[in-house]
């Protein structure tokens, strides 16, 4: 691959946030046909990036959000595959990198929960968990570094080889019970981002993650769409709302583009204060 220039710091006076950052580089965005996905995927789009538009079962749901994304004069297509298998792991970038040439911008953002007290959990509700949330993110993640490496330094794009966003939690660091699945493999998804991050910065590939709270998608029905769900649900979130996939979309669009530049091997946490442990605003 083209080496990157060694220490070029950038001029102060570039504007970051143009209308379109990501204009010219194409995004990949796993899980893109529901929920967060489905945001992120958008948002990256207004900004200015063609997307890939990967789903696991929806295909209807997919053509939707290719749909708008083309209507905002944006290309896109919507890919089948499941990321926790190497082999479609492996044609879903191929198919990627047919239709765009090549990709900027993957977003490892696919995620499921198959909740179960430990003592009833199966291991079939384990190793979906872990085979989606976490070795999905890693086959994804070595896809996107070896395109990024293959293709190299395009200074003309972006200050970086490649950015890598995985989608994280607020339970890689919340213990959370009844949940012991998810949460390991969000905690493993953490030190996957970090190891990885420290491994191919020298290639100037930025690897970070989003570590959502509440959101309000599918995932999470149950926690907010009553009331009284909603009112219990609040009494964890500081800032007295629920999170939107909006609020998830904008965090990914600055880590895709060089406004960020010099971040990597972090979680930016987009979860109201969540992470604050909200109980001892009143104890302790
Ligand atoms: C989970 C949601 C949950 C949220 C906050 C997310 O990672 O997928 O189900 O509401 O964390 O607990």
């Amino acid at each position: 691959m083209n080496q990157p220039p060694a220490n070029t710091n950038p001029p102060a006076e570039r504007q970051w946030l143009t209308p379109d950052p990501l204009r010219g580089q194409p995004a990949l965005v796993t899980g893109a046909s529901s929920g967060i996905g489905r945001a992120v995927a958008l948002a990256l789009a207004r900004a200015g990036a063609d997307v890939v538009v990967n789903y696991a079962a929806n295909a209807e749901a997919a053509d939707a959000v290719v749909a708008e994304i083309r209507q905002l004069g944006r290309r896109a297509i919507a890919v089948q595959g499941d990321v926790a298998r190497e082999d479609e792991v492996q044609a879903l970038f191929a198919q990627a990198v047919e239709a765009f040439g090549t990709l900027h911008i993957v977003v490892c953002n696919a995620g499921l929960q198959r909740d179960a007290p430990l003592h009833t959990m199966t291991l079939e509700q384990w190793n979906t968990v872990i085979g989606v949330n976490l070795t999905g993110q890693f086959l994804c993640a070595r896809a996107a570094v070896r395109e990024f490496m293959r293709r190299g330094l395009d200074a003309a794009v972006s200050r970086a080889t490649g950015k890598i966003i995985h989608m994280g939690s607020v339970h890689e660091v919340i213990p959370w019970a009844g949940h012991a699945n998810y949460a390991a493999s969000k905690g493993g998804v953490a030190m996957l981002m970090k190891s990885l991050a420290q491994e191919v910065a020298p290639q100037r590939i930025r690897v970070n993650a989003i570590a959502p709270g509440a959101i309000r998608t599918p995932i999470n029905r149950a926690a907010w769409q009553t009331p009284e769900a909603l009112a219990e649900l609040l009494k964890l979130v500081p800032y007295q709302r629920i999170g939107e996939p909006e609020d998830v979309g904008q965090a990914a669009v600055w880590l895709a583009s060089d406004a960020s530049d010099y971040v990597t091997g972090t979680s930016l946490f987009v979860d109201g204060g969540m992470a604050l442990y909200p109980e001892f605003a009143h104890g302790g």
